[in-house]
């Protein structure tokens, strides 16, 4: 029997790196009151790249890492709230950039799970017809944020990473996962609204391309749900709790994680997080800190690993994985 093998990881980061003590000579903040509730120190921001670039710059590193060529890739997902255009698709320029002249590509909108749903789509792909292909979550929320707001402007990052998955006959694979999206809570993490100006336009729905949260919401959303959905990916994979190696939560805020290891009855220190470094960048930080945590040694082939998303949707995911 086939299964499905994560068999390389990649991420690419702005290099301008912008502090919360930089963010407090631009507005009205401060390093304690953003690190205090969110754990974030410092996120990088993009000076020239657009969402396509980052994620092309991982597409490249994922086939130099794999040693695989880009016309043996069948397809790209590329998972973004913030792309370059709606046409193209972010994945599609990162199909052109990279020559991978045999792979379809689309992009997936799914907010902070959007890590988690690409992996998804990608399972089931590999599921039927398809034999390779890249999941990469790369997000430019810079320009999605006013700057204005301090509200949220301390909260996002640019950056992207991803993962080349094949199918093998590894003993290896995706053994179980629970999504779930409750678009009644829609309006609580919103952004890019944009304006419909044609002749016949009446009253629409407000135009704001910028990002707005409730983020006592979001927060007890993620508090509440993400334990559920992670208790149920476990019961349909058969495995315990504790036979995790690793949670690796989307990195929205520190006590977010630390919040749901609690409730979960999980050690925190199964809980790595990056979000300090980082920020908040949305489908690209699952996928981050995937990576970085492979390149220390910390995770490596023969671990049990949980991936979990939550956020704009509103939406929430969990995959437990054989790497
Ligand atoms: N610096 C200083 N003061 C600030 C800042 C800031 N950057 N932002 C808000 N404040 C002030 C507010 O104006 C308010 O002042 P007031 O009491 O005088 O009105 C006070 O701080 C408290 O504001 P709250 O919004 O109530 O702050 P809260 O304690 O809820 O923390 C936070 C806000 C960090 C966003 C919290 O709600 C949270 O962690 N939510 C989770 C949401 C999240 O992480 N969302 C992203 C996940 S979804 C996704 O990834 C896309």
């Amino acid at each position: 029997m086939e299964h499905l093998k994560i068999v390389a990881s990649a991420r690419q980061l702005p290099e301008l790196q912008v502090t919360n003590q930089e963010l407090s000579n631009i507005m009205d903040t401060s390093d304690d009151w953003i690190f205090s509730r969110t754990g974030i120190h410092q996120r990088q921001i993009v000076t020239t790249e657009n969402t396509s670039d980052l994620a092309t710059a991982v597409a490249k590193q994922l086939l130099d890492k794999s040693g695989v060529t880009a016309d043996s890739l069948d397809f790209i997902i590329v998972s973004t709230m913030s792309p370059d255009s709606l046409s193209p698709s972010t994945a599609a320029i990162v199909q052109g950039a990279i020559g991978a002249s045999n792979a379809f590509a689309f992009d997936l909108s799914a907010a902070c799970s959007g890590f988690v749903y690409g992996l998804s789509v990608a399972s089931s792909l590999l599921s039927t017809r398809y034999k390779r292909g890249l999941v990469i979550g790369s997000e430019v929320l810079s320009k999605l944020v006013d700057w204005q707001d301090r509200t949220t402007a301390v909260l996002f990052g640019d950056g992207a990473a991803g993962v080349l998955v094949e199918t093998t006959t590894e003993n290896v694979g995706l053994l179980g996962e629970q999504l779930r999206t409750y678009g009644d809570k829609g309006d609580n993490l919103v952004a890019g609204r944009f304006a419909n100006q044609n002749p016949f336009a009446g009253e629409i729905s407000p135009v704001d391309p910028y990002f707005h949260q409730n983020g006592r919401e979001v927060y007890s959303f993620a508090t509440r749900e993400v334990p559920a959905v992670l208790q149920t990916a476990l019961k349909k994979a058969e495995i315990a709790a504790d036979d995790v190696d690793y949670y690796l939560l989307h990195q929205a805020n520190a006590r977010i994680v630390t919040s749901i290891a609690k409730r979960f009855g999980q050690p925190v220190d199964k809980f790595p997080t990056n979000m300090a470094e980082n920020g908040n960048t949305s489908a690209a930080s699952i996928g981050l800190l995937f990576d970085e945590l492979i390149e220390s040694g910390k995770v490596h082939a023969g671990q049990t690993i949980a991936f979990v998303g939550f956020g704009g949707g509103l939406t929430v995911g969990a995959q437990i994985w054989k790497i």
